[in-house]
């Protein structure tokens, strides 16, 4: 029995893998093993006999038993060892110059926006790209038979089975932003909420992730006149063009009352598009005046408070600013794209640059 120990438990100390390891098993401890084949010699042996060898026995089985785990653990570790000393990055090199990104125009444009309106006062609101249905809809007097539900191409994410919960949806607009910086800060107040929606559409013009900014101003006494000012100030910061002219044209959004989509005018003459000349029109943004349930949504009392929201694509306006044709290659991740259209760290937006 000395001998058999010395032998496995030899053999086990030398394999040097996993597979060399299980042969060992197999041979010693195994079904077939040598040690199964001497326990089966007990039965031959007289009971005194028997009660002699059959507890060392099964001491000798479970002694290599736990060499083997022993040895597996400790193979376990060294390849472990192994893989994080060949895979070890780094991480504080300098990049190759030849890889190094700039700033891409969805990131420009919405500093841009964001340094324009806080020249006005606007302070900058975030929510959550999940949302529930009752933030991204119904606080937005969007009930659940509303045809606008359907129109807008939701992402519904998963509820676990069994749970009868309206699901929770990746947010299709920055409008429930709205509700959530009225239920923080109370009126007045005055906010842009830009960040990334969501919905299920794919074209030239269309992705399904995408940027938008919301506006919303709300105080005793805002009016329509306020909200044309503020959006003819902001383009004309934006584009960089005083001869910026926008149209307000009546329209219909359930969260405002009255509504109005905002046109640039524009000239597409020679296949190019001029903002500011010609006999064109291209929408731009929605906006309004917010629909008193939205206000009481938000826990502000329409009575007393009224204000403008308005609602604009960054994608959208980054394309038209910049001459950008194809909405789909901002989010190719392409260097070569990225380095023609995007933006130096220093080329910091201010209202004023011009
Ligand atoms: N939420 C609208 C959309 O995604 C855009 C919008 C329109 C926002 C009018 C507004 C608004 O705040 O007043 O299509």
């Amino acid at each position: 029995m000395d001998d058999l120990r010395d032998k496995y438990l030899g053999q086990v100390m030398a394999a040097v893998d996993e597979a060399a390891l299980e042969q060992v098993r197999l041979a010693a401890i195994g079904k077939k093993g040598e040690v199964a084949l001497k326990m089966r010699e007990l039965g031959r042996m007289t009971p005194e006999e028997r009660q002699q060898v059959g507890p060392r026995l099964n001491a000798l089985k479970n002694e290599i038993g736990s060499a083997i785990a022993a040895r597996k653990a400790a193979l376990e570790d060294a390849a472990l060892d192994a893989r994080l000393r060949s895979e070890w990055l780094d991480v504080t090199l300098p990049t190759r110059a030849r890889r190094q990104g700039t700033i891409h125009p969805v990131s420009q444009v919405t500093e841009e926006v964001t340094a324009i309106f806080a020249d006005m006062g606007f302070a900058v609101a975030e929510g959550p790209q999940i949302e529930t249905d009752w933030y991204n809809f119904d606080a937005l007097n969007i009930p659940g038979h509303h045809p606008a539900r359907a129109e807008m191409d939701t992402f519904y994410m998963a509820r676990a089975e069994g749970d009868d919960r309206p699901p929770h949806v990746l947010r299709t607009h920055t409008s429930p932003v709205q509700i959530r910086s009225m239920e923080a800060t109370g009126a007045p107040t005055r906010v842009i909420c830009p960040g990334r929606v969501y919905r299920a559409d794919y074209d030239q013009t269309h992705t399904p992730m995408f940027h938008q900014v919301e506006g919303m101003a709300i105080d005793r006494d805002i009016s329509m006149a306020n909200l044309k000012w503020c959006l003819e100030e902001f383009c004309r910061a934006f584009f960089e063009l005083d001869g910026i002219e926008l149209r307000f044209r009546a329209s219909h959004f359930p969260f405002t009352e009255p509504s109005a989509e905002v046109d640039i005018r524009c000239s597409w003459e020679g296949g190019t598009l001029r903002l500011g000349e010609g006999d064109d029109w291209l929408e731009i943004l929605g906006s309004g005046m917010i629909h008193p349930h939205v206000l009481r949504s938000g826990g502000i009392d329409p009575d007393e408070w009224q204000g403008f929201a308005f609602g604009m694509g960054i994608d959208r306006i980054a394309m038209l600013k910049y001459g950008i044709p194809d909405l789909r290659a901002f989010f190719d991740s392409d260097l070569r794209w990225l380095r023609h259209y995007g933006f130096g760290a220093l080329a910091a937006p201010t209202r004023h640059a011009g």
